[in-house]
């Protein structure tokens, strides 16, 4: 029996009898122990009951805390999210702050001191036999194993294991089927069933918890036998003649596949007159190597059908989500040459697997090509996963590419896919790949080299085809010279390379941009759109974008929300960095000309005020300017001055 005593807070002073096999703490009052202090989750933790006494945090936000001998073990932290409890352990529910002291008592079970038979499982061989000698037992154990192979799914072959219990053994009373979490690692053994027997001699729900028998439970699983224990008659003092009549008695029999013990089926004789017997225990163990196949086979089938389901929900989840995002391809503008020569070496590549690296300042449209490398290509049916490595850190980033497995380190409390497996089939898009960590750096190499992935915690790898698409804004060369980039990746990353050239390189495509943005803001808005004017037209073309093309976007949706009823976009609604080129064209008393006679007239106004701000000093205006002394020279030969 397990006894909690509350120590601290609200619940000071309260003790508990733990009767059930799961019992819940917390704050909410539908807990079984209920702790109304506020540094207590509403669903903190649970005890659950088997062979060992397992204590288990149940995502609680202040935690949970084993203190032994003066030892403090936080679960979740070093320690799985799940420990066993020994008699004299504190458990802490809060954190630091504020904690709930509670005292753990363990009051083993007395019927340990009377175990009366017990059989092992590798024994079977020799228990069946006498089993099957007895024809009354054989057509018992055919009935039960036609009832218990007609069942479908784990519940309905439960129920059919104990029916079958009831039918053997005519003075059990109650049977409960235990069984292991198989999915949590430590593998805690929960109560799944329990039928009491009812008049008519079948099974019925209990009315309440029917409890396990410690000590029998953990010689069950350690022994891997069936265990035949009787309690010691108590009201009825010595008399020897009463012994049979109201003694307590129970049967443990494992189920088991392999080496492993999945569960155990606990037989009880609580009530009846007449105790269970050593016959009992054998027909059980033969029952019980059938039943375990059953049991192990159905569950197996209930968790690949839930695994199934959770990935078709996963996966239409992420394909509409992406979806939305997406919009399906969006068109890329431009005309420009540079422009033009982007696009053909873009078509090259689609349908290739090679692995691209998208080069470009900051807002030129590396994601939108990486994209389009995607949704104009075969995978496009497939997913389309973006990733920026500068979001998250290093131990997050990790386990977002690459996934992890339940317990592979704290707050891993599921199995999770990483994008590679999420991208099998479709394009995993890298962005701002020159911010991803060194150690990570190694494990996409081995990734790209060996098309395997490892998710962390995973004992073995994974194939995947992913059409990897890297971007940054950074120069990568720089970046493997500085140490910063690994040299080997680099060239992996840089099989085919594709520059997106800043929009000043481009200054052809500047209004046809604008005005398919403005357009489509305006409409956005219900406005109308109107066009350029010719000064604001000039300007937007001279003006040099460093945010490029989504600084051109922004400002274009500036002007939609601003603009009502005008009839041209005029040079006072750009913003006035963009208007600054105006002001030179006043200040050096520039005519208006066509683009390349202002341009240049621009141009000759910066050099001469250079060089007058540096007492015509050629060598440090060029400085200043950014461009070598000849460079200046040349210039201003063309521009004719001397
Ligand atoms: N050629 C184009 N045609 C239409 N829209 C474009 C074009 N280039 C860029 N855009 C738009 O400009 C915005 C910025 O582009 P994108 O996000 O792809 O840039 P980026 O290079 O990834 O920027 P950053 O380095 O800041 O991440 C997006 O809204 C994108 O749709
Ligand atoms: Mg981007």
């Amino acid at each position: 029996m397990v006894r909690l005593r509350v120590r601290t807070g609200a619940s000071a002073g309260r003790s508990f009898e733990l009767l059930g096999q799961v019992v819940s703490i917390g704050r909410a009052p539908t807990n079984d122990v209920v702790i109304d202090d506020v540094h207590v989750s509403a669903e903190h933790a649970r005890i659950v009951l088997g062979p060992a006494v397992m204590l288990e945090d149940l995502g609680s936000t202040n935690g949970t805390s084993l203190v032994r001998a003066g030892q403090r073990t936080t679960l979740g932290e070093a320690a799985g999210l799940m420990a066993a409890l020994e008699d004299g352990d504190l458990i802490e529910l809060g954190g630091r702050d504020a904690v709930t002291v509670i005292d753990v008592a363990l009051i083993d079970d007395e019927i340990a001191a009377r175990v009366v038979a017990v059989r092992r499982i590798d024994d079977l061989g020799r228990i069946t036999p006498g089993v099957e000698d007895n024809p009354r037992s054989l057509s018992a154990l055919y009935e039960a194993q036609k009832k218990i192979g007609g069942a479908s799914g784990l519940t309905e072959t439960l129920a059919a294991v104990a029916d079958a219990v009831l039918g053997l053994v005519q003075r059990a009373t109650h049977v409960t089927i235990v069984l292991r979490e198989v999915e949590k690692g430590e593998g805690a053994y929960v109560p799944v069933m329990t039928r009491v027997r009812a008049v008519h001699g079948s099974g019925v729900a209990p009315a309440g918890p029917v409890p396990i028998t410690r000590s029998i439970f953990r010689k069950v699983v350690g022994e891997r036998a069936a265990v035949l224990a009787a309690d010691a008659p108590r009201d009825v003092g010595q008399s020897e003649s009463l012994l049979g009549a109201s003694i307590r008695s129970t049967i443990g029999v494992p189920l088991w596949k392999g080496d492993d013990i999945l569960g155990v089926l606990q037989v009880d004789n609580r009530d009846a007159p007449g105790m269970l017997h050593q016959d009992d225990v054998e027909v059980l163990t033969v029952l019980a190597a059938n039943a375990s196949l059953a049991v192990a086979g159905a569950r197996l089938i209930d968790r690949l059908v839930a695994a199934e389901e959770r990935l078709h929900k996963e996966n239409t989840f992420l394909k509409d989500r992406e979806q939305n995002r997406q919009g399906g391809a969006r068109p890329i503008l431009g005309q420009s040459s540079a422009m033009s020569a982007l696009l053909t070496q873009l078509e090259k590549v689609v349908d290739t697997r090679v692995t691209v690296l998208i080069e470009g300042e900051t807002g030129t449209g590396k994601e939108l090509i990486a994209s389009a490398l995607h949704y104009r290509s075969r995978r496009r049916e497939k997913l389309f996963v973006t990733q920026n490595c500068a979001a998250m850190p290093e131990n997050l980033l990790e386990s977002e590419l690459f996934g992890h497995r339940r317990g592979s380190f704290t707050g891993a409390t599921e199995d999770k896919k990483g994008l590679f497996e999420l991208a099998d089939g479709g394009t995993l898009f890298l962005d701002e790949v020159t911010e991803m960590p060194l150690v990570l750096q190694a494990k996409l190499l081995r990734v790209l080299q060996e098309g395997e992935v490892r998710p962390l915690g995973a004992t073995s790898p994974k194939h995947v085809s992913v059409r990897i698409v890297a971007a940054s804004n950074r120069n990568l060369e720089k970046e493997v010279s500085a140490g910063r980039f690994r040299e080997d990746l680099y060239y992996r990353l840089k099989v085919f390379p594709l520059r997106v050239p800043p929009l000043r390189e481009r200054r052809d495509d500047v209004l046809l941009l604008a005005q398919a943005f403005l357009s489509s803001y305006a409409k956005e808005l219900g406005k109308a759109v109107p066009p350029f004017s010719q000064q604001a037209a000039e300007l937007l073309v001279a003006y040099d974008w460093p945010g490029n093309v989504r600084e051109l976007q922004n400002e274009m949706q500036r002007i939609a929300i601003e603009t009502s009823g005008q009839d041209f976009v005029i040079a006072e609604s750009l913003s006035a960095r963009i208007r600054r080129v105006e002001t030179l064209i006043d200040r050096g008393g520039i005519a208006k000309g066509t683009l390349k006679e202002m341009m240049e007239s621009v141009e000759k106004y910066l050099l001469l005020e250079a060089l007058r701000e540096h007492g015509q000093n050629k060598t440090s205006a060029a400085k200043a300017l950014g461009i070598t002394r000849e460079g200046l020279h040349k210039k201003l030969r063309q521009l004719g001055i001397s």
